[in-house]
């Protein structure tokens, strides 16, 4: 897909003080799906540069809270209800520091995460199923139940086995693809709505991939 840096979704990023022009697709998913109520608990894996972490720590509000965890520093975002934590999202010391901050009660869970494209199409794919699994097993673990869950992943042949795994964990799975997606993309969002609780995550096998070292 060429780059296409500067489009009306940038330019409107820019204008409007978000860091990327990626904060408009939560925007959007969250008008659709109410996804982020006021007050809740909110992590974002895969959160640099922030455009979404603005967009939550909004939704959220004060008596809410965002914490944004990143392999890449995240510049603070200026919102006091924001907590950015640097480190893999398949690294137990991650998981184990959401789960302290969390109290394993999360409202929603947000996955923007992306791989860093090798321009194989094939491999990053795969690599991007591969953190949407990240993904869900962290979020088996520290949502509530009744919980959601937004995750991104590219169009691929595994795709379809991803959604039957969250459609065995949560009420209502939803496909989209928001409009400030890049024009010829191949990604895809799911939503995914009412988590069903870690028991019965557990008993469907809580699939959401490995940790480090042991990457399905
Ligand atoms: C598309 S960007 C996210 C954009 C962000 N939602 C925003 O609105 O600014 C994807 C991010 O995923 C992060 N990422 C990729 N693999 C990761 C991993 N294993 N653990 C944590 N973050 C990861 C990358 O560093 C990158 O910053």
């Amino acid at each position: 897909m060429a780059y296409q840096p500067k489009d009306a979704f940038y330019r409107k990023a820019k204008k409007e003080g978000f860091r990327s022009r990626a904060a408009y697709k939560l925007l959007e998913l969250n008008r659709r799906f109410r996804l982020i109520s006021p007050g809740d608990r909110v992590v974002d894996l895969g959160a640099a540069p922030g455009g979404w972490l603005q967009v939550a720590a909004r939704l959220a509000g004060r008596a809410g809270k965002v914490i944004g965890v990143d392999l890449q520093p995240i510049e603070p975002v200026g919102q006091q209800n924001v907590m950015l934590l640097q480190g893999d999202i398949f690294s137990l010391e991650t998981e184990d520091k959401l789960k302290g901050i969390s109290a394993c009660s999360v409202d929603c869970v947000l996955s923007d995460l992306s791989p860093r494209l090798s321009g194989i199409r094939d491999a990053d794919i795969s690599r991007s199923i591969e953190l949407a699994r990240g993904a869900l097993r962290l979020a088996c673990r520290l949502l509530r139940p009744g919980g959601n869950f937004l995750v991104k992943s590219f169009v691929g042949d595994e795709l379809g086995d991803f959604a039957q795994e969250l459609s065995e964990c949560f009420d209502t799975v939803q496909r989209t693809r928001p409009e400030a997606t890049r024009k010829g993309s191949s990604e895809i969002y799911l939503c995914a709505k009412g988590f069903r609780g870690r028991a019965q995550a557990a008993e469907t096998g809580d699939s959401g991939g490995q940790r480090q070292g042991q990457r399905v």
